[in-house]
């Protein structure tokens, strides 16, 4: 009987205990998996190079979406693909989530100022959906902060359809190159 109710103590120590070591088991995987990605997306999940987009702070669910794009394909980068074909969905997700909690941090890149005014003017048919600071609620990405050289490139590939999404598609068909040019050059100000 005494034995029985040890027992039974046991067992409900470990399920009370159970979602702590599961935070914490995952937690150490994501950081441990992230020295592969550091390298281009910088330890801090803040790349240096102006095509590698930052990670930090960037919402946990669009980046295992994204990983999970690269892996069959609908969204091509012959890096990412190799990379991500590496990962696990365990991995991807505490990868993912080891992202999202790092703060995240401006560039502070001093973009054509008149440039950035046209910009400002043009980011009202965006902040519906990824918030008036480039925040992006919900699922929708965070796009403030980001190096503008890579900011425009993905809304160039929206365009040529090497990327895949029928809302940004639509939006950036009615944007001209000088557009482009001239959100991306604003987007990288926005902080959140
Ligand atoms: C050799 C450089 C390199 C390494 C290593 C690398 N990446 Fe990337 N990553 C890139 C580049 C370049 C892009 C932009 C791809 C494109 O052109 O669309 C990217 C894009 C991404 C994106 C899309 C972000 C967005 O804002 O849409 C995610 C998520 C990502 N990488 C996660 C990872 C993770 C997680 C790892 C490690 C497991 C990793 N990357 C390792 C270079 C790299
Ligand atoms: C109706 C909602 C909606 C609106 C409005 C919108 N977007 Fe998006 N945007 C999305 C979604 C959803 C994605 C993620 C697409 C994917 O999964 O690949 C995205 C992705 C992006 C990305 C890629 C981010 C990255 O890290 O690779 C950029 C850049 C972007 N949008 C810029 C803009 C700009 C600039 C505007 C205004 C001209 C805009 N968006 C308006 C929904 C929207």
């Amino acid at each position: 009987m005494k034995l029985k109710r040890l027992f039974n103590k046991v067992i409900l120590v470990s399920i009370l205990l159970l979602p702590g070591f599961t935070a914490l088991a995952e937690e150490s995987l994501g950081k441990s998996k992230s020295a592969t990605c550091s390298v281009c997306h910088g330890s801090k999940g803040i790349s240096l190079d102006s095509m590698t987009p930052n990670l930090a702070g960037q919402d946990a669910d669009y980046i295992v979406h994204q990983l999970k794009a690269f892996k069959s394909g609908t969204r091509k980068s012959a890096v990412m693909k190799s990379i991500s074909e590496s990962l696990t969905n365990n991995e991807m997700i505490a990868l993912a989530n080891f992202y999202s909690s790092l703060p995240f941090k401006n560039m502070e890149e001093k973009g054509d100022p008149s440039l950035i005014v046209k910009g400002a003017a043009k980011y009202s048919l965006c902040w519906s959906c990824h918030g008036e600071k480039g925040e992006g609620p919900g699922s929708y990405p965070s796009i403030a902060g980001q190096h503008p050289q890579y900011t425009i490139q993905q809304l160039q590939h929206f365009k040529d359809g090497s990327r895949i999404n029928p809302v940004m598609k639509s939006l950036v068909d009615i944007l001209s190159t000088d557009d482009i040019e001239a959100l991306s050059a604003y987007i990288a100000t926005l902080k959140h």
